[in-house]
């Protein structure tokens, strides 16, 4: 049965609205690729315009809850709920024309993730879930991968990002990572994607240093409702704090703990 409760709608409808510009503008970036100006700045307003219309239909519904977005910022009203919203992650791969990106929507109260939506308007695939029942693609319910081996697995990660203050780190960890398992590492460029996708069962796990809150907010709730668990790199509740964020199907939590850990 399909996940339906009163926020998921607005969620959903407000996705579904705010994805109608996302497509159109997408098909606008092939012709401006080749132009001079590029599609820096129209990419730019794609993301404003998306943001808005999410805004505004959020707000409709739910007049007194705040809102944290990534362009604007914070909206304060009644601090117990709070919508964490990205309205395009995976701008890079927008702008380069690459069919992969996300509009992701998060619900918090009093301070923990209660709804998720995470939705790809090119693939026309909705990711829900919501705390006490279960997660959602599209119509069927998603469970996480029960590959217990990393060996047999495929993992994400992302980043790091040219101006990131961690990125030696970061690229430590990876060439560690890399060097002490042949499992296949895949970069997708959508982290909201990469948690929803370890929550469908397609990936097993992913890890990533330096995200925002809106670029996990929505995947949090997805995974850990089909039975996946969230960590940070030490396997422990702080990955906000942190600021490193671990996502498996549980079974090879240990073993990339392990890894990232030395
Ligand atoms: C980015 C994507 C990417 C991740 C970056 C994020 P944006 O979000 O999630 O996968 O590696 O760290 O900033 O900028 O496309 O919303
Ligand atoms: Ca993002
Ligand atoms: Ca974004």
């Amino acid at each position: 049965m399909k996940l339906s409760s009163a926020n998921i709608n607005v969620m959903v409808k407000a996705c579904r609205k705010a994805s109608k510009a996302i497509i159109r503008d997408f098909g606008e970036i092939e012709n401006l690729q080749v132009s001079l100006k590029g599609p820096g700045d129209f990419v730019t307003n794609c993301d404003k315009k998306v943001e808005k219309i999410l805004i505004e239909e959020l707000q409709k519904a739910r007049p007194n809850y705040s809102i944290l977005s990534e362009e604007i910022g914070k909206i304060k009203n009644d601090e117990s709920f709070t919508w964490i919203i990205d309205p395009i992650d995976g701008t890079s791969n927008f702008l380069h024309g690459i069919p992969h990106f996300a509009i992701s929507v998060g619900l918090e109260h009093n301070n923990e993730i209660i709804c998720g939506i995470i939705y790809d308007p090119i693939k026309d695939e909705m990711f829900t879930g919501e705390k006490g029942n279960g997660s959602y693609l599209n119509n069927q319910r998603m469970r996480v991968s029960s590959r217990s081996k990393l060996k047999d697995c495929i993992v994400f990660t992302g980043g790091p990002k040219k101006e990131s203050p961690d990125r030696e780190i970061a690229l430590k960890e990876y060439y560690n990572f890399s060097s002490k398992v042949l499992t296949p590492i895949r970069k997708l460029g959508s982290a909201s994607l990469d948690m929803a996708y370890v929550a469908a069962g397609r990936c097993d796990g992913f890890w990533q240093r330096n995200l925002n809150y809106w670029d996990i907010a929505a995947g949090i709730i997805l995974v850990k409702e089909a039975g996946g668990f969230v960590t940070d790199f030490k396997g422990e509740n702080e990955y906000i704090k942190n600021k490193t964020i671990l996502v498996t199907n549980s079974k090879i939590g240990q073993e990339m703990i392990e890894i990232l850990s030395n």
